[in-house]
């Protein structure tokens, strides 16, 4: 006779338990997202307060002609990133680590230069904690990592940002994220770096500041500037 009244009754109770815990999580996805759109929100008008005086001069772009030049960018970064890992994997086939570090020395900078030219635009690879002092950031290349590196501590995703920078330019900024296949160049120099790249780097990059990375971090950012009449 308990048996009869206890049971159902657990049963509805477990039931209406675990409904509301899926509310809840439904409720907690929402706020999560609404928060991330906030953010978003607030970042973009920080970054669009940083603009030059005369901004009103310059036509304003729809969230369409923002995103075009976004997805532009990001071809771009995805071209650079594709050659110089195909170099990369490679010279790891051949088992030559310390000469695929080598050729990022020589080359990174005159790949993106001449992918620059054949695609009529300015691409920069920067960071907050350089390798080669020449990737130096501009002061408003350091305030977009800031806010990226931010977004990540707050468990974030960061996302290229689109503005009008300083001079006039459309320029779009793309964050670059640690992964695991990068730390044997930039990770812990005692447990990720193999000896041999250890003696390149001290070699190459006598002030090298881009280790210790971990896998998540921001390491940098793409940043990349179009021509001012610019034609899409
Ligand atoms: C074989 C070693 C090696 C690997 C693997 C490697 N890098 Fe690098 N990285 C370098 C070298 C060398 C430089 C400096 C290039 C130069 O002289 O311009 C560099 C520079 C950079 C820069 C430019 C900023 C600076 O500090 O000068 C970024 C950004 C970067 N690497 C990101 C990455 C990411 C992301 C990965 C993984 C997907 C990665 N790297 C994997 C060796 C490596």
């Amino acid at each position: 006779m308990i048996n009869r009244i206890i049971f159902p009754l657990l049963f509805f109770l477990i039931l209406a338990v675990s409904g509301c815990q899926n509310q809840n999580s439904n409720d907690q996805a929402t706020t999560k997202s609404e928060n991330q759109a906030e953010i978003n929100r607030k970042n973009d008008e920080r970054l669009e307060g940083d603009h030059v005086q005369n901004v009103s001069e310059l036509p304003v772009l729809t969230p369409e002609q923002k995103q075009q030049y976004i997805n532009r960018s990001k071809e771009i970064a995805q071209t650079a990133f594709k050659i110089f890992s195909g170099h990369l994997e490679r010279l790891f086939k051949q088992k030559k680590p310390e000469e695929a570090l080598e050729y990022c020395h020589a080359n990174a900078l005159k790949i993106t230069d001449s992918l620059a030219k054949a695609k009529g635009v300015n691409i920069k690879r920067t960071s907050y904690r350089l390798r080669n002092p020449e990737n130096k950031p501009t002061a408003q290349e350091e305030k977009v990592m800031e806010i990226f590196r931010k977004q990540i501590l707050k468990n974030l995703k960061p996302k290229p940002y689109m503005h009008y920078d300083e001079h006039g330019y459309p320029h779009v900024y793309i964050p670059i994220m640690v992964q695991q296949k990068c730390l044997m160049c930039h990770g812990d120099p005692n447990k990720d770096i193999p000896e041999v790249i250890n003696q390149k780097l001290s070699e190459l990059y006598p002030s090298d500041k881009a280790i210790f990375f971990k896998e998540g971090d921001l390491r940098g950012i793409w940043s990349i500037r179009f021509p001012k009449n610019n034609k899409k």
